[in-house]
């Protein structure tokens, strides 16, 4: 069926049409029964009014199959849009395995981008067609969020946390970016386009676009040696080991000295820069000193892909993997 106007937003990816489905679905069960309902009310209104100034109400009989039946069809509309709502959720949230990783940092009032060759962008983030994309965003001061309609996509960027978002944009264009949290003066200001090419196009980009730098891998690789952490974490060399290898650590168990265990995943390793005694490895000395407001978030976030990069998380060798 053909509206003569849209109903929704233009979409672009299939996750934004499951979305719509969704949408409808509910919005068609909700009109329906609050249109019953009100219909109903306006009926017994009226037939069951009050005929006589003395007239007394009398109760009515109890009717155990009618109650039974308007609890039961509700709860099975009820699950059954929970879990179609929990489908599309995931779906719309768990990044596929292999999807390409870019950097994408929030600050008053700009997106900063990177892409895994290296290339960085401001307000305008240029991805091929047909191919997974995570997002992993970061802010550097106030909580930000990255919302584009047509993906029917929103996630929070918040500082101090790693977040991420992903999508798989079908079709070619132009698309709004939008920041969706209020964070000062400039909000309405901070936005942007995702532009999304053929895959051709966009390797064509890339060799013609902004000069590519250095990819996040080699950055992290760089900052790993000038902020000496090498010195301690470097497996074998002949130094004395003072910390834990970090090879093949991101995505794998490690187990603390207060004998609890948990998989070092950005969060840990994030928090192991910033705060290294929060969570001390089993078996080492907490003679790491902070690296709190001495490396900007996107070094940070520099670091955390390079570290992923040295072992556990296939997704994780940026820059390496060919798009
Ligand atoms: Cu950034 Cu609103």
């Amino acid at each position: 069926m053909k509206l003569p106007f849209p109903l929704y937003t233009e979409s672009a990816t299939s996750v934004a049409t499951e979305v719509d489905a969704l949408f409808t679905v509910w919005a068609v069960i909700s009109i329906f029964f609050s249109l019953l309902i009100a219909a109903f009310i306006l009926y017994f209104a009226v037939r069951y009014r009050r005929r006589h100034v003395d007239q007394v109400g009398e109760r009515e009989k109890e009717a155990l199959w009618l109650e039974i039946t308007w609890s039961v069809i509700p709860l099975f509309i009820m699950l059954a849009m929970f879990a179609w709502g929990t489908r599309v959720f995931v779906k719309a949230y768990r990044a596929p395995k292999g999807a390409l990783e870019y950097s994408s940092i929030g600050r008053q009032w700009m997106w900063k981008f990177q892409h895994p060759q290296g290339q960085r962008e401001i307000n305008t983030l240029h991805v091929p067609k047909g191919v997974a994309i995570k997002l992993n965003l970061n802010s550097e001061d106030v909580i930000h969020s990255f919302y584009v309609p047509a993906f029917r996509i929103k996630q929070d960027a918040v500082p101090g946390k790693d977040t991420s978002l992903w999508f798989k944009a079908d079709k070619t264009g132009t698309f709004h970016l939008f920041c969706a949290e209020y964070c000062g003066a400039e909000h309405s200001r901070m936005i942007g386009s995702v532009i999304v090419m053929e895959p051709a196009e966009y390797q064509a980009w890339l060799v013609n676009g902004p000069p590519a730098g250095k990819t996040p891998v080699v950055a992290g690789k760089e900052l790993f040696q000038t902020l000496a952490c090498a010195t301690c974490h470097r497996n074998g060399g002949g130094r004395i080991q003072r910390g834990p290898a970090l090879e093949g650590l991101f995505g794998h168990p490690v187990r603390l000295a207060d004998g609890s265990s948990l998989v070092a995943d950005e969060s840990y390793v994030r928090e192991s820069i910033l705060n290294p005694q929060a969570k001390l490895v089993a078996g080492w000395q907490p003679v790491m000193p902070t690296f709190q407001g001495q490396i900007s978030e996107e070094q940070l976030s520099q670091l955390l892909v390079y570290v992923k990069s040295l072992g556990g998380m296939k997704a994780a060798q940026n820059g390496e993997s060919k798009p």
